[in-house]
């Protein structure tokens, strides 16, 4: 009997072979853009920690969700930077507010042919940076952000989101935008619940992204990165509030998580692969460390292994074009 009997190379002798036995694949429709819009610019803002992505001028972002369109992404995810800020994020109600008018303005432009998600949080728009509204004593007012969450997702609605990304970490945020949204008649819009979101030092670049005033940090409402029970926590929780579909976030220091929540969720699952992250690679790979593209697929590759059903990165559009072109 020759040895060795069982010869797992076989199957990786050549890149037909491994394209046969490949058991994940990257596709455009688990891709999802987040896109930052900058009220008042007149042109493209590079953003300095995230080289490649922009702060878009209303006609970039068309362009970049038309693009997305195109390449049949699975949706494109809007930011909104304000010009000015208040204690409460007033902008974010405001349907003239920068997010919301995108939302239009991206809706009109892509109709069908894309689906259109709006980050539905207070950060962007509050003077202290807070996901939510503050006490007098500067702690986080769980419930008097919750009846504004709920307003905000009325107006992301009726502005032609068709999926709206909670991501504030406040309790029962789920339900009371639910309930607000079935009130207005918008029973269709679908919550994609940031359900397990971290506290992480990975969104360090989403800062400067959102030009955000916020000092100190987010760790009485973001989880805390030891715990993995309280995630599954959460995700019940959202599920029980009404979640259409849930998501982990970050990525890749959370896989576990991802697999866990793929494994326990009975609704679609998601996992953001975060600006720090991109940061990362793209600061390895403008050394010469790492080998760009291979990096990118990899990660990608590794949350969908995980078990995410689709990922939100900022290398959707360049991986759709690479898919696209076959040169993945
Ligand atoms: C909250 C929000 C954040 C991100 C997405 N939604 C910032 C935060 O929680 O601190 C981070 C995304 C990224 O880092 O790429 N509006």
């Amino acid at each position: 009997m020759p040895f060795p009997l069982q010869r797992p190379r076989r199957l990786r002798q050549s890149p037909a072979m491994r394209r046969l036995v490949a058991e994940t694949r990257l596709h455009p429709s688990e891709l999802i853009l987040p896109a930052f819009i900058k009220e008042g610019a007149d042109e493209p803002l590079p953003i300095a920690s995230m080289p490649g992505v922009v702060q878009h001028t209303t006609d970039s972002l068309k362009a970049a969700a038309a693009e997305a369109a195109e390449l049949g992404l699975g949706g494109i995810m809007l930011f909104g930077v304000p010009e000015t800020r208040d204690a409460t994020g007033s902008a974010g109600l405001d349907p003239q507010g920068v997010l919301n008018r995108a939302i239009a303005d991206v809706k009109a432009e892509v109709g069908d042919g894309l689906l259109v998600m709006s980050d539905l949080c207070l950060d962007e728009f509050t003077d202290h940076g807070h996901c939510g509204v503050l006490r007098e004593d500067g702690a986080v007012d769980n419930d008097a952000t919750l009846e504004i969450y709920g307003q905000m997702a009325v107006a992301q609605a009726e502005a032609g989101a068709d999926v709206l990304g909670p991501s504030g970490m406040m309790d029962g945020q789920v339900r009371v935008i639910r309930e607000a949204l079935d009130a207005a008649g918008h029973t269709d819009a679908v919550i994609f619940a940031y359900a397990a979101k971290y506290s992480s030092a990975f969104y360090g670049p989403f800062r400067d992204a959102v030009d955000s005033q916020l000092t100190g940090d987010r760790k009485t409402y973001q989880m805390d990165a030891a715990n993995r029970t309280e995630a599954l926590r959460e995700v019940c929780l959202d599920l029980e509030e009404g979640a259409d579909m849930v998501m982990v976030k970050p990525a890749m220091a959370y896989l576990d998580i991802v697999r866990d929540v793929a494994e326990t969720a009975d609704v679609p699952v998601s996992a953001y692969q975060i600006s720090g992250e991109y940061a990362m690679i793209e600061a390895a790979a403008a050394q010469g460390w790492i080998d760009r593209r291979a990096a990118i697929a990899e990660s990608v590759l590794s949350i969908r292994r995980a078990g995410a059903g689709s990922v939100l990165t900022y290398y959707a559009a360049e991986l759709g074009r690479w898919i696209k072109e076959g040169s993945l």
